[in-house]
């Protein structure tokens, strides 16, 4: 740039001197260089020019980016500064838009009735509705569903079970009994009116672990189109006080909204043992989630188109109240099952494999190595078997892998024995 200047300044000085007409083509040259050199400048000048809007194009695009970034940023900032609302429930409703609301501790306030203000839609605070309120102010902001969290947590509602009676062997004994004080009551419920009689509510399965206790209570749901609520009872038994009756009491609610329904306790040892001299608070509190569960049994409101079945492999600690008339009152055993079970259970649990043709004719004899075995073994050597042929790179299960099979189990069930035997537990299993 300054190289240009000094040029046409040295050319304006000589031409503010004399001008020298002799020397007019020498000064017509160096104007033409100057005008030459001046158009190159030009030239790189706009090329610069190009490039430095290209980089402003560039540059703005990404400005809008991080723009757009922290808009987004700033919201989510909003959003963690907003406090946290408290929820409470409505108490009693009171003239003048106001109403009376409880918080979670249980205090109570007087907080006015915001909803044609927050346009708190068609959900009309009635008594008993859960709401939202303001951290601050405790003004009710929204309206909650009801609270059914704490029961689903615990229990686990089944529409319709897959198991069936014919998923089931050698418990035909069984099979009648549960049809004739669970099914028949909730399908044919007139049969007993006519006669004048309560069917039972309750009925408690005991026997052995892995024998079909639970599948049979399945399999009659699934016949009964019943809804099966499934609870552990060690679910049952929590932490604060007062909680595990309210799990209860809560769960016959849902299964008095879902009737017909059937309610699944199995383990219910872990509530209903019978007290061994100690009694520590925690005790006490299982004890009080049983007695809320017999209230409900014996029903303040009746327990109609609701059956109870129980399970449990220690039927010799329960306590006795809760096999009184009226509660679990039928004790149906489900026993291991006999010769012809374990052939029935082998049949059920190979229907869908693919075996080896000679097996078929000799599924006697390998039923008569299992002898002993319980329903879940049973089951437990079938799948066994087929992972021997996997691991064999075959198609079809053969006998030899069923004999592996059968001593992998039966190993492993020795195994367990013995353990049971060392720690002289070896009357808990009836
Ligand atoms: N009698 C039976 N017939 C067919 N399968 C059975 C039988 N008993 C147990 N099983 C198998 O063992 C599994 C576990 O049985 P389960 O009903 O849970 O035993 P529990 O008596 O401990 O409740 C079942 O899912 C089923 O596959
Ligand atoms: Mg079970």
């Amino acid at each position: 740039m300054s190289n240009t200047e000094d040029t046409v300044s040295s050319n304006i000085s000589e031409e503010d001197g004399k001008i020298d007409f002799n020397d007019r083509s020498e000064t017509y040259y160096r104007l033409n260089r100057l005008n030459a050199n001046l158009m190159e400048r030009n030239y790189s000048l706009m090329m610069e020019k190009a490039e430095l809007e290209k980089k402003y194009r560039e540059l703005s695009g990404t400005l809008n980016e991080m723009k757009k970034k922290n808009s987004k940023l700033i919201s989510e900032l909003k959003h963690f500064r907003t406090p946290p609302h408290v929820v409470g429930e409505v108490i009693e409703t009171l003239d003048g838009d106001r109403v009376i609301v409880k918080n979670g501790i249980g205090h109570y306030y007087v907080v006015k009735n915001l909803k044609d203000e927050q346009n708190l839609d068609d959900c009309e605070l009635t008594v008993g509705k859960r709401v939202m309120m303001d951290y601050k102010n405790l003004n009710i902001v929204g309206v909650l569903p009801p609270s059914r969290d704490p029961i689903v947590s615990c229990a686990q509602v089944i529409e319709r079970p897959v198991a069936t009676y014919r998923d089931i062997g050698g418990l035909e004994e069984q099979i009648e009994e549960i049809r004739e004080t669970v099914e028949l009551p909730l399908t044919n419920p007139e049969l007993y009116e006519n006669v004048g009689i309560d069917p039972p509510k309750g009925i408690l399965l005991v026997g052995p672990p892995g024998n079909g206790k639970t599948l049979l209570a399945r399999a009659v749901a699934n016949k009964t189109h019943a809804v099966f609520i499934q609870l552990v009872g060690a679910e049952l038994v929590q932490k604060f006080i007062g909680e595990g009756g309210r799990l209860v009491r809560e769960l016959f609610q849902l299964a008095r909204e879902k009737a017909p329904c059937l309610v699944f306790i199995d383990e219910i040892d872990a509530i209903g043992a019978r007290r061994l001299g100690m009694d520590t608070s925690g005790d006490r509190e299982v004890q009080r989630t049983l007695m809320q569960l017999l209230a409900e049994m014996d029903g303040f409101k009746p327990l109609d188109d609701v059956s109870i079945i129980a399970a449990t492999n220690r039927p010799d600690i329960l306590d006795k109240a809760l096999l009184r008339p009226g509660r679990f009152d039928r004790i149906i055993e489900i026993p291991p099952p006999s010769t012809q079970g374990v052939r029935q259970i082998f049949d059920i649990h190979t229907r869908k494999m693919r075996l080896d043709w000679r097996i078929r004719k000799n599924l006697d004899e390998i039923a008569k190595m299992c002898e002993g075995f319980s329903g879940a073994e049973i089951k437990n050597t079938c799948t066994e078997a087929g992972m021997f042929t996997v691991r064999a790179g075959g198609k079809k299960v053969t006998m030899a892998h069923f004999i592996q099979a059968v001593k992998k189990v039966q190993k492993k069930r020795d195994g367990e024995d013995r353990k049971v035997l060392d720690s002289e537990k070896s009357k808990i299993y009836l």
